[in-house]
């Protein structure tokens, strides 16, 4: 069998946790393959919401197996705290939950080190989520790291205090000196005696050999293409390869093992952080779009920034992922609008492009398509022939443009509010 992948195409929050937790029962196993509790991916069934930063979005599945992957960041603290939620729904937790033996550790000083970091930018901060995702990736880059195998080592203690002694020394060398070191300790090796009740496992020799006796495994990427660290609008990204090529080394399995991409749009556009975003609205347009779309972060509650879908992007993002199926979701927020716009090309330098700036100060300005609105309530369609036509006039121009089928529509957060074409 190959590993199917479902992944971000814009700035993350496009409904990923949604679309694994609808897609999660035909698989035998879910994995996250990189970010971290910088993620907040919600899933909403029965009445019932939950957001997810560590677990994957298939641990409300009967039978599913889960696995948090060796290019995942784990912070021990915040790990312990979606265990004690989802325990209440799930009392096989730890049989269907395994984390794999090279995934990195989060430290206390990780986090401090994110607010030193973005301190010390001042105005260009990169409006991190501070969960000590770039720090934790940086030390795992350098070779510094810690990782979830680490903690059965009789000199874990050891090996932490290390680490912790240098953390402080840069963070004193950055003059930053609001925190409190015991706050974020507080509950930190707590969150490691909850980790040892599980399996930490070669999570690329499981999920190969898997594969090998035909199971069916679902990756599930975090974050969103534009925030990719090599593609996505540097310095404003995260510190991971969203992209799909970031399943390949996140979990050890070959390029040639992947099948299905997915690739998921919300029918606008979001951005929470700092960093550049050409379709950005700030005028009443944006301000609706946040409201109806309820668009505040799910891991810090920040508002996100609104703004009409871009084509431009969206067609790099399937490039980039390889995507051979799109999902589109939140189409139901626009059920009142008069007007929709895409954008389809940028004026950059007076010039018109169909690239993306290379530098973050470079403005492109959005060159846009307009169509109608349908001007009613799709969220209770159940079957594409319920579908209002000028959406489906918006979704058949998004696939000829981008050259790849939309394969379902969202139109509800719940489970249940998703349409297969
Ligand atoms: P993720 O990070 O990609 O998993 O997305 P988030 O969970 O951060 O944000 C998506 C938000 O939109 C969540 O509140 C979802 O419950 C919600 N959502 C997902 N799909 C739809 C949809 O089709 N319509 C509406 N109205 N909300 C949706
Ligand atoms: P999901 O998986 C939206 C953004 C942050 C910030 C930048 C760097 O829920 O889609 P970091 O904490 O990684 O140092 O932040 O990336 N960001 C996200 N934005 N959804 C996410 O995840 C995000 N994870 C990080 O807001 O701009
Ligand atoms: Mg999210």
């Amino acid at each position: 069998m190959k590993i199917d992948v479902l992944l971000g195409l814009q700035w993350g929050d496009e409904g990923k946790g949604k679309i694994v937790d609808v897609l999660a029962p035909k698989y035998d196993i879910v994995t996250r393959f990189q970010g971290g509790p910088n993620a907040g991916h919600t899933l909403e069934f029965s009445g019932k919401k939950f957001v997810l930063h560590t677990i994957p979005s298939g641990i409300f599945t009967d039978g599913a197996i889960n696995i948090i992957g060796n290019g995942v960041v784990l912070d021990p603290k915040i790990f312990k705290d979606e265990i004690e939620v989802i325990n209440a729904q799930n009392p096989e937790l730890k049989n269907c939950l395994k984390i794999a033996k090279r995934a990195n550790l989060i430290l206390p000083t990780h986090r401090i080190l994110d607010a030193a970091n973005e301190a010390a930018k001042g105005k260009s901060k990169i409006g991190s989520t501070l969960k000590g995702i770039g720090p934790t990736y940086t030390d795992k880059i350098s070779r510094n790291g810690l990782r979830i195998g680490d903690i059965l080592l009789p000199n874990f203690k050891e090996k932490f205090d290390a680490l912790t002694q240098r953390h402080l020394r840069e963070i004193a060398s950055l003059g930053f000196t609001d925190f409190s070191l015991e706050e974020f300790t507080k509950g930190w090796f707590e969150g490691i005696e909850c980790l040892k009740q599980f399996e930490f496992i070669d999570s690329e020799m499981y999920v190969n050999e898997k594969l090998q006796e035909n199971k069916s495994v679902l990756a599930e990427g975090a974050q969103g293409t534009m925030l990719d660290i090599d593609f996505g609008t540097y310095p404003f990204v995260t510190s991971s390869n969203t992209i799909c090529a970031g399943a390949c080394t996140g979990m050890g399995v070959a390029p040639q093992k992947i099948g299905e991409v997915f690739g998921i749009f919300k029918a606008y556009c979001t951005r929470v952080g700092a960093g550049p975003y050409p379709t950005e609205l700030f005028d009443e347009t944006g301000d609706k779009l946040c409201q109806l779309g309820h668009e505040f972060g799910a891991t810090t509650g920040r508002r996100r920034r609104t703004g009409w879908l871009d084509l431009v992007q969206l067609k790099y993002s399937c490039m980039i992922n390889g995507v051979t199926q799109l999902i589109c979701t939140k189409g139901d927020v626009l059920n009142d609008f008069d007007t929709i716009k895409a954008c389809v090309k940028y004026t950059i330098n007076g010039k018109e492009t169909m690239s993306m700036p290379f530098d973050a100060s470079e403005e492109a300005k959005p060159i846009y398509k307009e169509f109608k609105g349908w001007k009613c309530d799709i969220s209770n369609c159940k079957k594409e022939s319920d579908l209002p036509k000028e959406l489906m006039d918006y979704i058949k121009f998004i696939e000829e443009f981008v050259g790849v089928p939309v394969k379902m529509i969202s139109v509800g957060p719940d489970r249940e509010a998703t349409i297969m074409r």
